[in-house]
């Protein structure tokens, strides 16, 4: 277990800056999810954390190591790819010892570690097996057997669960997290799957054109996004942005969507009043027939997608698509004219130029 401090760390392919000083801490024994669009630099981080890229600038520690002008090989790290990358004429034994094997590490020794990963990775019965007899959770499970025999200090994993049926991700999301909480090993997890760094991570780093967005305990990022880009990216379905204007009113505020809807809301601090992005989660509206409040906005019934735990349904408000988050069953349908009612307290607010968190 080691702490990993990106300092300044950056990455230009030569004139393209893919990473523009980062600059982050993970803590020992730590599990990061890292996210953002896709063409960001995740993968990039991570082979620069590795040592497999070069970096451009700044520096690198390990623990107590500064380890950027190191070589992969002695920066004992382990990294899963999103391809397992088994050596196909090895056996599973073979796969999971061979960086142990390549190291000159004592027979029994190697014996001793490949048994006590594949007892955690419930492989001991495929442990004579050619990859190709496997199936993709049984490979991924070998990939990460190899990674934990090197006991590194730090696991990367880049997208390892992304060739897996939904079924079997969900089973290894959970062998993750337990292996995780056994190992306590410090990782950095890129994932595409919002679910994956909601639930396995202490911490979610999202990314965005080469810079941290945002750092924080998962539900801090839900509940309290920092920027628009920030709140459109954490959740699925995602966040509604209306454009509203804020006035102050004595020492409150409120905000107009349109003519209707006026919502109150405590004073900002760092706006006097104009033009706001206001958003909200889909699962903070609700739907009523007949207009109940002046917190509402009259909308378009477009499309209702029943998926049995809950129902998502999409509608017109003017031009704008509104998602709407329901654990009911509402009796509506394509066409129908309906309200919805915005939580005051659930709003939130950003910068229209920037795209800052106001409130
Ligand atoms: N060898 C290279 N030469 C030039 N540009 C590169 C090279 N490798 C990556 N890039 C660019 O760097 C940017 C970041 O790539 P990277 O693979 O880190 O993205 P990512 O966040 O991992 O994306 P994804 O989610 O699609 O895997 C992209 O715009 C990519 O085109
Ligand atoms: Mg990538």
């Amino acid at each position: 277990m080691s702490a990993v401090t990106l300092n300044n760390f950056s990455k230009s392919y030569g004139k393209m800056s893919v990473l523009s000083g980062i600059d982050l801490t993970i803590n020992s024994g730590e599990f990061i999810a890292l996210v953002g669009p896709s063409g960001c630099g995740k993968s990039t981080l991570l082979r620069m954390i590795a040592g497999l890229e070069e970096i451009t600038g700044g520096n690198i520690e390990i623990g107590d190591r500064t380890v950027t002008d190191l070589a992969p090989k002695d920066r004992n790290i382990a990294m899963v790819f999103q391809s397992y990358a088994l050596y196909p004429h090895l056996s599973v034994r073979s796969n999971m010892g061979f960086s142990l094997k390549l190291r000159k590490v004592a027979t029994e020794k190697i014996t001793s570690a490949i048994n006590s990963a594949s007892t955690m990775l419930g492989l001991d019965q495929l442990l004579e097996r050619l990859p190709k007899a496997l199936s993709g959770g049984q490979r991924q499970r070998v990939a990460m057997g190899r990674a934990i025999v090197r006991r590194p200090d730090v696991f990367l994993f880049d997208e390892p669960l992304s060739n897996l049926d939904a079924k079997l991700r969900v089973q290894m999301r959970s062998e993750i997290k337990s292996l995780h909480q056994d190992i306590k090993t410090t990782s950095i997890y890129v994932t595409h799957d919002q679910i994956e760094a909601m639930t396995m991570a202490d911490r979610i780093v999202v990314m965005n054109k080469g810079n941290i967005e945002q750092a924080g305990a998962p539900l801090d990022i839900y509940d309290r996004p920092e920027s628009k880009f920030v709140a459109g990216f954490i959740g699925s379905p995602a966040m509604n942005f209306f454009t509203a204007e804020y006035k102050p009113n004595g020492s409150d505020g409120f905000i107009n969507i349109n003519d209707e809807c006026t919502i109150p809301l405590p004073k900002l601090r760092t706006l006097q009043q104009g033009t706001v992005e206001c958003g909200i989660r889909p699962e903070h509206l609700s739907l009523s027939k007949e207009k109940k409040t002046g917190h509402s906005i009259k909308v378009t019934v477009d499309v209702v997608e029943p998926t049995g735990l809950a129902t998502i349904v999409y509608l017109s408000f003017g031009d704008q698509k509104i998602c709407f988050y329901t654990s009911d069953r509402p009796d509506i349908g394509p066409g129908d004219t309906v309200y919805l009612q915005l939580s005051e307290n659930k709003l939130h607010l950003f910068d229209v130029n920037t795209g800052k968190r106001l409130n």
